[in-house]
């Protein structure tokens, strides 16, 4: 039998990078004619219940989707079975998720830059302090990674 891909993309906050992640996948998926479950957590609680940062809300719309009632959650227990795929945008991420997780786990936890050739282990580096242009260049490499995470999960 098929699973129904279900894909977690996780952050710290959950507020700038992992909801990009998320948006930019659903549209991918889309274009791709994949039936996915997408969500997004952060590994903090600083900011839940939030939606996005606004920059990640005005990137989004740049890119015709709006993540306006998003709202920010931790990551918690059930995800290890809810989901197939949990990528964490950079290492600290991923050791925190790691950290949590139990100790038999089905699904992929990796870094989301893992999905593309020649950029594993890379990390998509956190724009919260720094202007707009970080949260363009953030869509740009979630963009691409979650185009090839859809085409990879059609085929
Ligand atoms: P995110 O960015 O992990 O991409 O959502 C951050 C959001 C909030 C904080 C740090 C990073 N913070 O320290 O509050």
């Amino acid at each position: 039998m098929h699973h129904k891909p279900a894909i977690l993309f996780v952050c710290l906050g959950n507020i700038c990078r992992s909801p990009l992640a998320e948006a930019a996948f659903r549209l991918e998926a889309e274009k791709a004619g994949l039936d996915a479950h997408t969500d997004s957590a952060g590994t903090a609680a600083y900011h839940v219940g939030s939606p996005p940062d606004p920059r990640s809300i005005r990137e989004a719309a740049k890119h015709g989707i709006d993540i306006s009632a998003y709202q920010a959650r931790q990551i918690e227990q059930e995800d290890f079975t809810r989901f197939t795929h949990i990528f964490a945008m950079d290492r600290s991420n991923l050791s925190n998720i790691r950290a949590i997780a139990p100790e038999v786990v089905a699904a992929r936890i990796a870094l989301l830059m893992d999905v593309l050739d020649g950029s594993g282990g890379k990390e998509v580096e956190d724009p919260y302090y720094g202007g707009d242009h970080g949260f363009a260049v953030t869509w740009e490499v979630v963009a691409m990674a979650a185009r090839q995470l859809a085409k990879e999960l059609t085929s």
